[in-house]
């Protein structure tokens, strides 16, 4: 259990570090499964690009994990409207949670976690969804262990 770590809102000027977490968030998810999960160029800086705009809004939340000043983990989530496509009712959504190699199965993601379902409850959010890949099962029962069930599951051809 590292107990030097602090989960916060991130700041601007660390948005680019936090891109390339991102990236590599993506990059997994193409490795895995290259027909399914999409992969562009420059996709850190894209992703930088995209939260320093979501930073400015109060339905969107982008936490970080720091130790000694340094981003080793975030995650990004938004409050979302009822959603006719996906039956779902007004909801907080977990995009993203990422923690680096080096410092995983520590409490870290937990943390991460812990704090996001707060950050979106406090906004309102009556119900939080994510998904997951399905082979994933080390996040899966971090989820699983925070309350999350599975509800639905997507099929690709
Ligand atoms: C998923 C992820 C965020 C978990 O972060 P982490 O800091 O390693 O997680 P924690 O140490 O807080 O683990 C909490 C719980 O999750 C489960 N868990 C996490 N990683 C696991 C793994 N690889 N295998 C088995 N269980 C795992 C365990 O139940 C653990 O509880 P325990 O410590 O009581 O056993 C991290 O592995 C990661 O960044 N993975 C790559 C990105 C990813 O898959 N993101 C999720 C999909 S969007």
């Amino acid at each position: 259990m590292l107990d030097d770590v602090s989960v916060r809102r991130a700041r601007t000027a660390e948005l680019s570090h936090i891109g390339s977490l991102a990236g590599r968030l993506v990059e997994m998810h193409h490795r895995t499964d290259p027909d399914r999960f999409l992969l562009v160029e420059d996709v850190a800086r894209g992703y930088a690009r995209w939260f320093e705009r979501e930073l400015a809004r109060r339905e969107a939340v982008i936490l970080v994990a720091t130790r000694a000043d340094t981003a080793i983990g975030y995650s990004y989530g938004t409050l979302e409207g009822r959603d006719w496509n996906l039956l779902l009712d007004a909801h907080g959504a977990i995009h993203d949670i990422f923690v680096d190699e080096a410092f995983r199965q520590q409490g870290v993601g937990r943390r991460l976690l812990e704090a996001m379902l707060r950050e979106l409850e406090g906004l309102g959010a009556p119900r939080i969804v994510l998904s997951t890949m399905v082979g994933n099962e080390g996040a899966q029962r971090l989820f699983r262990a925070c309350g999350f069930r599975p509800t639905m599951l997507e099929m690709t051809r």
